[in-house]
């Protein structure tokens, strides 16, 4: 299904990332993993290949950081000459209620899990518009939806990714390049293991457009989806005018 498409997974050094990457690796594409421990992400990088039986890459950057990330993609560049796909999957959660949002979580929440999928994505773009195609999917999340006590910064970001979905994938329709979201619920990572509610014990958390709570590999193929099917679904936020 994907074979011979080169794709990148940010925030795949565990998690949805990780099991994304094995479900786009065992669909036949080369995959490109990311997340800031270079050590960690050489042992994932290893073990995507053993598995895959073939080269799979990694490249350590930080997606918040916007220089970083066009250096990241001239290596890219350099190296493959071009990108088909992009996860813009890199994530992080710090949840509070509205009293207790520091501003310097704000920012990070912001520069994380927002600008950090933005910078992607304008590389990304620029990368795929020189092939005329590609496809870019970002991770968003039923909070960006559906709102939760506790979690209005997070899902202010996730809503922000909705936006800039919605947005990007008119513009670059006309270039052949694809954007949609996906927004999964409760999957039990070292994410949510921070969290004090479980899932299924909350009802918006545990109620999902993908279905309820579960776990990484039954929703990872989710994301996969956008890349493949021609048909709306609840899950496509956003879809280009291109066929999908
Ligand atoms: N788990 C859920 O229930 C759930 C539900 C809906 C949506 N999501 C979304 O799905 C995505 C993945 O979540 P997850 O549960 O798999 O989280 P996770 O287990 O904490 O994994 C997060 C990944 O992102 C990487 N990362 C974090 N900050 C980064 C940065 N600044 N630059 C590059 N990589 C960074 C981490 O690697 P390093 O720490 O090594 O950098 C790690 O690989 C997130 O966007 C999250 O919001 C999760």
């Amino acid at each position: 299904m994907l074979a011979g498409k080169l794709a990148l997974v940010t925030g795949s050094s565990r998690g949805i990332g990780w099991e994304t990457a094995r479900v786009f690796a065992r669909s036949g594409a080369t995959v490109i993993l990311n997340g800031r421990e270079p050590s960690r992400l050489e042992t994932r990088r290893k073990e995507l290949s053993a598995e895959a039986g073939r080269e799979m890459y990694a490249l350590a950057f930080d997606v918040s950081d916007a220089g970083t990330v066009r250096n990241a993609y001239q290596d890219i560049f350099k190296s493959y000459g071009r990108l088909d796909i992009l996860v813009n999957n890199a994530g992080i959660l710090q949840d509070a209620l509205l009293g207790m949002i520091a501003d310097e979580m704000i920012d990070r929440s912001f520069k994380v899990n927002a600008f950090g999928a933005l910078y992607n994505l304008q590389a990304a773009a620029r990368l795929m518009g020189r092939a005329g195609a590609g496809a870019i999917i970002n991770v968003s999340s039923i909070i960006g939806t559906s709102g939760n006590e506790g979690q209005t910064l997070y899902g202010s970001t996730k809503a922000a990714l909705i936006g800039l979905t919605r947005s990007a994938a008119k513009e670059l329709a006309p270039k052949g390049i694809r954007v949609n979201a996906v927004a999964p619920g409760f999957i039990d990572t070292e994410m949510t293991r921070q969290l004090p509610i479980q899932s299924g014990s909350n009802g918006s958390r545990a109620s999902s457009c993908v279905g309820s709570g579960g776990q990484r590999k039954s929703q990872t193929s989710s994301l996969s989806w956008p890349l493949t099917s021609r048909h709306m679904s609840p899950v496509r936020l956003s879809a280009s005018m291109a066929e999908c």
